[in-house]
């Protein structure tokens, strides 16, 4: 039987691509976006599935869907994620609750229900980014997006905490990826989504301990 991944932001950049990598690699992707469908993405392994973080009711239907689909998920990727304070400097309270909305509160209420479904020695697995570093942060910007990302690997850390001898968790930098979450990363980012997601999946194919943050980019352990 194949084995089950649900990729969180499906639709495009990381997500996306990270769902190619796992299809070709014989997996069952299920694979959520807002609005349920994904352009030029059509396989007979692959479920489309809406999912909002901001929305508690739509996040309440994805679990209804889910659990009237599927017995077990064998990996859990918590991928979708936003940045609209990225590179600026002054928390604006709007973009600040969208972002905890959806990277922190939104990731935490969908993951919940879903542990129960995650098989014996199955993964969870949160794509973070190096911003939410404490141990590294010299700089000043992205308030917002920088916090979130801090807040994201705490919850890694207490999932690790609870679910010690069940199911491995991990938080992960993807690198500095060529995608729309911020309008200049296209530009100015150093590896393609293809090129990120094939290293996401060395890393997963790799033994890693429970807890741990990482940067897929170059394979070494981050600093929380
Ligand atoms: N790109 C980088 O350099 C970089 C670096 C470090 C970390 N990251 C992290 O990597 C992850 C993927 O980022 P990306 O660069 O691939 O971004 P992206 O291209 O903007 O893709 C974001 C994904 O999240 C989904 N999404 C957005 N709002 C959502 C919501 N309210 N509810 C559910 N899904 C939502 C989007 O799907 P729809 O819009 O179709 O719903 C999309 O599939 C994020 O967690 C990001 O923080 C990226």
């Amino acid at each position: 039987m194949k084995k089950v991944v649900l990729i969180t932001g499906a639709s495009k950049g990381i997500g996306k691509a990270l769902a190619e990598k796992m299809l070709n690699e014989n997996f069952f992707v299920i694979g959520t976006s807002r609005n349920r469908k994904i352009k030029n993405f059509e396989h007979q392994n692959f479920y489309s599935l809406r999912l909002d973080l901001s929305n508690t009711e739509s996040i309440e239907k994805a679990h209804k869907e889910i659990f009237k689909n599927f017995k077990q998920i064998d990996l859990l990727i918590n991928n979708a994620g936003i940045g609209p304070d990225l590179d600026t400097y002054i928390p604006e309270k709007e973009s600040f609750n969208l972002t905890f909305d959806v990277n922190v509160a939104g990731t935490v209420f969908f993951t919940e229900p879903l542990i129960e479904l995650i098989k014996e020695r199955g993964i969870i697995l949160n794509v973070s980014s190096k911003m939410g570093s404490l141990n590294v942060c010299e700089l000043t910007d992205s308030i917002a997006y920088r916090m979130s990302k801090s807040a994201l690997n705490m919850y890694t850390k207490i999932l690790t905490n609870r679910l010690k001898d069940k199911i491995k968790v991990a938080s992960i930098h993807p690198g500095w990826v060529k995608t729309t979450i911020i309008e200049s990363n296209l530009k100015n980012g150093r590896l393609t989504p293809q090129q990120s997601a094939n290293n996401i999946f060395e890393f997963l194919t790799n033994e890693f301990e429970s807890g741990t943050f990482w940067n897929s980019e170059n394979g070494t352990e981050l600093l929380w």
